[in-house]
């Protein structure tokens, strides 16, 4: 292995700006674009995405690829070793508020920890910390959490059950419920503006620096949330934030609101392959006990950190360096851009024997958690600090909607390994199977309210 960036010649720079970078921007990094994000799943662009990049890494024996987007130097690093040394680096050598971030969050977030200078950082990682708890699998109000899902399960189960079916749009109103819920309360479970108005800011996001930003509709995105933040309901993020620091606490909810998209993406991805395999639907079920409550779930935990890995939902890891920086014979002057691009770490055969695989086990018996080339809530001071509550709230409505007999279409895609490169989640769609166990409305919520 060499640890010298190489310099790529101008025709594999084009292939990696054409083959790998740009169906990301296409498919939309701040919120999905779902006609790119079909096209993508029909060219299975990260199949490809991971041949290019494996071809180079085996032709620069490792070495991190430098190549040329205009006035910007980015190094694509291909190496679990380098991926460890920038996120452990971070944020000073490698700060994560690099150019693209910044154009990017500050139309809805300008103030959010991710793109902070270190300075403000000092304050706002730590005030990030005390609300979402990331030391803690369960959430000191996890129970509340969990009741807010509990609720959006039984509607998602009321309208599998009167009309046959759930689609990704059906899920994803329920989904925002309760994400309103955990975040602001019962009072912003219907403020579906909020969410429109969010969104609008994300849209303008994904064009970064070519979209001039909007003040009047990011004010009107603030307005909102403070009214809620400002009273808070307890039980909430909002009431943790307002009890650890009113006064910084607005800036950061954007970015917990828009960052819970994803994991509604991770457990609707999730939930396709437990309607397709009845051994994993029935292991995820097995762990669901009257007992302690919230449960912790492990096994459906690890289902969604599979989806995750599988498909992950950060599409890249962005950093750029604060000040030059030594790799192996050569120095990279400050402010280059760095880029670990998930999908090709996540499904690396030369590191994975499950790289195509459905294999939770490896998220349980620490085998994943050790390789630094996994990193779906990325890694080191800068990791993601909502990767608890997040893993709580998916793996509950998970086990709540895998209590019901479902049928995924185009299920014999995901029924056995290796699972599809590329998935579109918007184009997901269940049905109840016909003859199978069919639990009333109330059954599941029962069962898996442990
Ligand atoms: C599936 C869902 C999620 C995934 C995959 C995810 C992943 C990530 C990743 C990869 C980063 C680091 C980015 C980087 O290193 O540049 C990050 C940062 C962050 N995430 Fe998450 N996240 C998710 C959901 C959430 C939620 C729901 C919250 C809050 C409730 C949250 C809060 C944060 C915060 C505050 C940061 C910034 C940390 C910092 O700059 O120090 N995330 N997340």
């Amino acid at each position: 292995m060499t640890s010298t960036p190489v310099d790529l010649n101008p025709a594999d720079a084009a292939r990696v700006a054409t083959a790998v970078l740009a169906p990301l921007v296409a498919q939309g990094a701040i919120i999905r674009r779902p006609r790119a994000t079909a096209w993508a799943e029909r060219h299975q662009t990260d199949r490809t995405a991971r041949k290019v990049l494996a071809g180079l890494r085996a032709r620069h024996d490792g070495a991190p690829l430098v190549l040329r987007i205009g006035p910007r130097r980015l190094v694509v690093v291909t190496e679990p070793g380098d991926v460890q040394r920038l996120l452990e680096g971070s944020p000073e050598p490698f700060t994560p508020a690099n150019r693209e971030k910044i154009g990017a969050l500050r139309h809805f977030q300008p103030d959010g920890v991710l793109i902070s200078t270190t300075t403000d950082r000092r304050y706002r990682r730590p005030f990030n910390e005390t609300v979402l708890r990331p030391e803690m699998p369960v959430h000191d109000d996890g129970a509340a959490f969990t009741d807010a899902v509990r609720r959006g399960a039984a509607a998602m189960a009321r309208r599998l059950h009167d009309s046959g079916g759930l689609d990704a749009s059906t899920f994803t109103d329920t989904w925002w419920e309760i994400v309103l819920q955990v975040v602001l309360g019962p009072a912003a479970r219907a403020d579906r503006e909020l969410v429109d108005v969010l969104d609008a800011l994300r849209r303008d996001a994904n064009w970064s620096w070519f979209h001039p930003r909007d003040d009047r509709l990011r004010a009107e995105l603030g307005r909102r949330i403070e009214s809620y933040v400002a009273v808070p309901e307890p039980g909430t993020l909002a009431a943790a934030a307002h009890a650890a620091g009113p006064v910084t606490a607005p800036g950061q909810v954007p970015h917990w609101l828009f960052a819970f998209d994803a994991a509604g993406a991770a457990t609707l991805r999730a939930l396709a392959v437990v309607a397709a395999r009845p051994e994993v639907r029935a292991r995820v079920l097995a762990e669901v006990a009257p007992g302690v409550e919230p449960a912790l779930l492990p096994y459906a935990r690890a289902c969604v950190l599979e989806s995750l890995r599988l498909w992950p939902t950060t599409l890249v890891v962005l950093r750029d360096s604060t000040g030059p920086t030594t790799w192996g014979e050569r120095t990279l002057p400050g402010g280059t851009g760095f880029a670990v691009v998930s999908e090709f770490f996540h499904r690396d055969p030369d590191r994975l024997d499950h790289a195509d695989g459905f294999a939770p086990e490896a998220w349980l018996d620490g085998r994943n958690n050790a390789d630094w080339g996994l990193v779906p809530f990325s890694g080191g001071p800068v990791s993601c600090p909502g990767r608890n509550v997040v893993l709580l709230v998916t793996s509950h409505l998970l086990a709540h909607l895998a209590a019901h007999d479902l049928r995924v279409e185009r299920g014999r895609y995901l029924a056995s390994d290796p699972l599809p490169a590329t998935m579109n989640h918007f184009g997901l769609r269940f049905g109840l199977r016909v003859g199978g166990s069919a639990p009333t409305v109330e059954g599941p919520e029962r069962r898996s309210s442990a």
